[in-house]
C-alpha cells in the first residue's frame, strides 16, 4: 500500500512535483459527487427545486463549464463574478445576481446579458431596477432578500425578529417595498430570498424561515403578484475536521421540504419552487491546498512551529474567523511513533497560524503537507499580502489534471503598477 495521500485519484506528491506548491487542487469528481447528493435527496423528496451554486466560494471560467454542464444554476454576487460566467459561456437564464450593494454598471450588465434573476436587496435598488428597465424596456424577474430575524451563525438557532445587517429588507417593512412593483412595467416580482447563515447542521433554521416567509409570502400573492419561488439561501454544513457535524441532504432535504410543504399546505399555499445556494457544501471539500515544509522551528518547552511557502494569502479564514483544517504529510501515514504535535504557520508578517495545533508524521523540510477542505472561500478570498503571488488551481477529473488557473508570477505582481511621470 503507498504511504502517499491520494486525493481523488491522484498522489498529491505527484501533484506537487509536476504543479509546484503553494497549490489548490480541486476534484471535478467530489464537486459532481457533492451536487448529486443534493439532487438526489430533492428528487426523492419530490420537490420543484433549483441549485444555485453561491460562486463566491470557487469560481472560475472552468468550473463554471462544468456547472453549467450539469444544468446547474449560479448565484453571483458581483459584476466580476457575473462576468466570468458569461466569459465562460454559462446559460444567463440560469443566473442570478445578488449584493447588497450593487452599482448601476452591475445591473446594467446583469439586464443587458438577460440573466434569469435578481435577488433585491433593498427599496433603493428596487427604484433603480425600475427606472433600468424602463429605460432599457426590459423585463426583469426578482426576487427580495428578507431578513426573518433567523440567525443560524451560531450553531444555536436564534430567532430574535430583527436581526442588525445590512442584508436585505427587515421582515416589518417588506410588504410595503414589495408592493410597489405591482406599478413598475418592466419588473416581476416571482419570489423571496433568505439566508440564515452558514454552517448549518438540520433542517430546523431553514423551516423555521420558511415559516416565516410564508406569511409574507401569503399576503403578496393574494395582492396579486406572481410569486412562485422561495429561496432558502446557502449554508449547508461541511465537516472542516474529523467528528465535525455536516448536514446530510439524504436525512434533512426531505424532511425540510416534507414541513416547508406542510407549512404551505397549511396557508392554502401553493407550494414554491424550492431554490439552494449552496457554496461550501460543493466545494470545499473538492479542494486541498498543497504546500512545501520550510522551516521547522522547536521551541524548547513550548511547540514546534512547521512554517509552509503559503498562508493567510493563500487562506485567509483562520485569521479572519478562527476557521479550522486539518493537514497531513502526503508522503509518510501518521503513526503513533511518528506523530508529532505542531503548530502549522504561513509565511506572512503577521501570526499567520493556520492551524493552532495537529498532529503531523515526522514533519521536515521539504515535505509536501496537504491542508484539506480547502475548495471553498480560499481561492476567492486570497490576496497578494506581502506581495506572495498567488498559486496556481489545478483540476482533477477521473484520471485527468489541468491548471484552470496560472500561477501568479513576479512580473504579474508589478504589472498593474504605474509610476506618474512625475516622479
Ligand atoms: C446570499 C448567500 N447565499 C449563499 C451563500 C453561500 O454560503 P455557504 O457557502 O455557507 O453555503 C452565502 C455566503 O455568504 C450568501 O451570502
Amino acid at each position: 500500500m503507498t504511504e502517499h495521500f491520494i486525493f481523488s485519484g491522484h498522489d498529491t506528491e505527484d501533484l506537487a512535483a509536476e504543479y509546484g506548491t503553494p497549490l489548490y487542487v480541486f476534484s471535478e469528481d467530489i464537486l459532481l459527487s457533492k451536487a448529486a447528493s443534493l439532487k438526489n435527496a430533492f428528487e426523492s423528496a419530490g420537490a420543484d427545486y433549483e441549485i444555485n451554486y453561491a460562486g463566491k466560494a470557487f469560481l472560475n471560467t472552468a468550473v463554471c463549464r462544468i456547472l453549467d454542464r450539469e444544468g446547474l444554476s449560479l448565484d453571483t454576487a458581483s459584476g466580476g463574478e457575473l462576468y466570468t460566467a458569461l466569459a465562460a459561456g454559462f446559460d444567463p437564464a440560469r443566473i442570478t445576481l445578488h449584493g447588497s450593494n450593487k452599482s448601476e454598471r452591475e445591473l446594467r450588465e446583469a439586464l443587458e446579458a438577460g440573466i434569469g434573476r435578481i435577488v433585491v436587496d433593498s427599496e433603493d435598488e428596487l427604484a433603480r431596477i425600475d427606472a433600468l428597465t424602463r429605460e432599457y424596456g426590459i423585463r426583469a424577474e426578482i426576487l427580495f432578500r428578507i431578513n426573518p430575524g433567523v440567525d443560524a451563525h451560531t450553531n444555536e438557532l436564534i430567532n430574535t425578529g430583527k436581526t442588525d445587517t445590512k442584508f436585505g429588507l427587515p421582515l416589518d417593512c417588506a410588504a410595503r417595498v414589495i408592493l410597489q412593483t405591482a406599478q413598475m412595467p418592466y419588473v416581476d416580482t416571482i419570489g423571496l430570498h433568505a439566508h440564515i447563515g452558514s454552517q448549518v447542521t438540520d433542517e430546523e433554521a431553514f423551516v423555521a424561515e420558511a415559516e416565516i416567509m410564508s406569511g409574507l409570502y401569503r399576503e403578496l400573492l393574494e395582492r396579486g403578484l406572481p410569486l412562485r419561488e422561495l429561496n432558502l439561501g446557502g449554508g449547508f454544513g461541511i465537516a472542516y475536521r474529523t467528528g465535525d457535524e455536516t448536514f446530510e441532504p439524504e436525512i434533512y432535504i426531505p424532511k425540510m421540504v416534507e414541513r416547508i410543504r406542510g407549512i404551505f399546505e397549511t396557508e392554502g399555499l401553493p407550494m414554491p419552487r424550492l431554490m439552494i445556494e449552496p457554496g461550501r457544501f460543493l466545494s470545499a471539500e473538492a479542494g486541498i491546498t498543497l504546500y512545501t515544509i520550510g522551516t521547522v522551528k522547536e521551541i524548547e518547552g513550548v511547540r514546534t512551529y512547521v512554517s509552509v511557502d503559503g498562508g493567510m494569502a493563500d487562506n485567509p479564514r483562520p485569521a479572519l474567523y478562527g476557521a479550522d483544517y486539518e493537514a497531513l504529510v502526503c508522503g509518510r501515514r501518521l503513526t503513533p511513533e511518528n506523530a508529532k504535535k505542531v503548530r502549522v504557520s504561513g509565511k506572512a508578517c503577521e501570526t499567520d497560524t493556520l492551524i493552532g495545533e495537529i498532529e503531523l508524521a515526522a514533519p521536515r523540510t521539504g515535505d509536501i503537507l496537504a491542508v484539506r477542505h480547502t475548495g471553498a472561500y480560499n481561492y476567492t478570498m486570497a490576496s497578494n499580502y506581502n506581495r506572495l503571488a498567488k498559486p496556481a488551481v489545478v483540476l482533477l477529473s477521473g484520471e485527468k489534471s489541468g491548471v484552470i488557473v496560472e500561477r501568479e508570477t513576479y512580473e504579474d505582481l508589478t504589472s498593474r503598477d504605474r509610476i506618474p511621470d512625475w516622479l
